[in-house]
């Protein structure tokens, strides 16, 4: 009797053009909780599986070439989620950094929290810095994780921050540009994402980098989330190939 063997996607699958590929990728990691109601388990269960996506997603990333992924785990709204689920996530992601930033350090992956980080609990507070200030110097793939980020509250700070500088003197209403907004944004350095994919159906941003997405492709799959994986971003990939981009030209 033949085993079939499964197909393991270590290298950039031969039908994807290694010169087109997205330089950098955002993900909406939506429907975990689906999938696990699907499953008659506790939407938790669902986040925890999320996990493992997400890692290997992040693997997959650094192995095919793509420089930079950014994930959305938790945005300004998620607080309106019922308490337990809220408190779930936000220990479930101090475990997770606790434990895999050995990894991460020894795979030379660089980790940005971006968002509103100082109303989140104080210990994932402490872990985050340490994360950061750990990679700040790797030269691998750029990950960056959206925690308690909105892309309204994102650009509301930023004009904040930028109206204190007008106020003190330091800059002057006419230096305002765009290129100067943008480093008043969580995202500053990080080039912006070519390519957005959500899973799970839904075809809406949610607040998620409502700036820095203004001319992403956008692949929405059916998928749910912790199903996501190679063979899935493989077809996302072919489908970005595909596009024309445009940028308002013809
Ligand atoms: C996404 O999955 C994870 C987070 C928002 C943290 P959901 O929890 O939104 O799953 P669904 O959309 O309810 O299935
Ligand atoms: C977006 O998913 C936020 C994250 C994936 C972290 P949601 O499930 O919160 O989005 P909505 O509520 O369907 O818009
Ligand atoms: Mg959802």
């Amino acid at each position: 009797m033949t085993v079939k063997q499964p197909i393991v996607l270590n290298d950039l699958p031969p039908d994807l053009d290694s010169t087109c590929l997205p330089q950098h990728i955002a993900v909406i990691m939506d429907g975990n909780g689906r999938w696990a109601k699907r499953r008659g388990r506790p939407r938790i269960m669902g986040h925890q599986r999320g996990v493992d996506t997400l890692k290997d997603l992040l693997r997959c990333c650094r192995d095919w070439g793509i420089p930079a992924l950014t994930a959305y785990a938790f945005s300004t709204e998620n607080w309106g989620r019922p308490l337990e689920e809220v408190e779930f996530l936000m220990t479930l992601f101090e475990r997770v950094l606790r434990r895999e930033l050995e990894e991460m350090m020894a795979e030379n992956v660089r980790i940005r929290f971006v968002g509103n980080l100082a109303a989140l609990p104080s210990s994932l507070q402490a872990e985050i810095d340490r994360s950061m200030k750990d990679t700040e110097n790797n030269t691998g793939i750029q990950f960056s994780v959206a925690t308690n980020y909105g892309g309204r509250q994102e650009i509301v700070q930023s004009c904040r921050a930028i109206a204190d500088q007008v106020k003190q003197g330091l800059i002057n209403l006419d230096d305002i540009d765009e290129a100067l907004f943008e480093k008043y944004l969580y995202t500053t350095g990080i080039p912006h994402p070519d390519l957005l994919i959500r899973t799970s159906g839904e075809m809406r941003l949610s607040n998620f980098l409502l700036w820095q997405l203004a001319y992403a492709e956008i692949y929405v799959t059916q998928t749910l989330w912790p199903d996501f994986n190679r063979e899935e971003l493989h077809q996302a990939l072919l489908d970005y190939q595909q596009r024309e981009r445009r940028f308002g030209k013809v």
